[in-house]
């Protein structure tokens, strides 16, 4: 337990160019305070220790407003900026090198039973907001955008945004078009062209009729123009 204080530190330095001195670190970094009160209660819940374990994931909370269930598992070098309304579930599994903001939920659909969270690989960015519901996995080095809502499998090196949560780039390069903004269709653009081809052929069909006026017409060869 105590071989991962010291690098729960040095990850706060890693991640955050605000952070200054440990001191500083150690006694007012939120995030911190709540994974050293998940290192204590989850060997707790592992021996069985179900309620004591809960009891100290609880005060981790009240002093913090980050819950991690007792039973989820976390790697090496988690960080957690900010902070306040995270929630991690009880089957969640987290890799190394982790980050998570505020208001991120690690958390199940519904009412299943057994494994129900889902596994964050090594080195995941989750942003601010960000919701990962289910059990599947999210792969290592991915990235999910802030108040992104994420239902399936995210594969390694992606980022993920949107509701509900799609794969816009993969190894660095672009997916799909749904953010090619360029690209979007604009229903009025689309209107006035219809229309414009619909005058243009009206024109020529009257312009037929001008030059070659039938018998007996009476067109007075005015100003068609539209
Ligand atoms: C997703 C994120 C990690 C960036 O990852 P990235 O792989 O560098 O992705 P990019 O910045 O290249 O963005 C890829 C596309 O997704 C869009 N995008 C990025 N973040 C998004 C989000 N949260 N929601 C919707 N779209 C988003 C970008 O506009 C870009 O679209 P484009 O290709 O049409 O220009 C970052 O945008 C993010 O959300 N970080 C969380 C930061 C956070 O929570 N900070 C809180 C500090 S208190």
């Amino acid at each position: 337990m105590f071989r991962h204080f010291r690098s729960d530190v040095q990850a706060v330095f890693e991640n955050d160019p605000a952070a200054r001195s440990r001191f500083e670190v150690i006694f007012t970094y939120s995030g911190l305070h709540a994974i050293w009160a998940h290192r204590i209660a989850h060997p707790l819940y592992r021996r069985g220790w179900f309620t004591l374990a809960r009891i100290i994931s609880q005060v981790g909370r009240f002093m913090t407003g980050i819950e991690i269930h007792p039973g989820a598992r976390i790697g090496n070098r988690l960080f957690i900026d900010h902070g306040m309304g995270v929630v991690i579930g009880e089957t969640c599994e987290i890799g190394d090198d982790v980050v998570i903001y505020q208001g991120v939920t690690l958390g199940g659909t519904g009412k299943e039973k057994g494994k129900r969270h889902p596994t964050i690989g090594n080195n995941v960015v989750i942003g601010s907001g960000a919701k990962v519901l289910g059990s599947f996995q999210v792969g290592d080095n991915s990235n999910i955008g802030s108040n992104a809502v994420v239902l399936r499998k995210v594969p390694d090196n992606s980022t993920v945004v949107g509701n509900p949560g799609r794969v816009v780039k993969r190894n660095g390069e672009r997916v799909g078009d749904r953010l090619d903004h360029k690209q979007l269709p604009d229903p009025i653009i689309e209107m006035f062209r219809a229309l414009k081809k619909e005058i243009d052929s009206l024109k020529a069909e009257l312009g037929k009729e001008v030059q070659e006026p039938e018998a007996g017409g009476d067109f007075d060869n005015g100003n068609y123009d539209i």
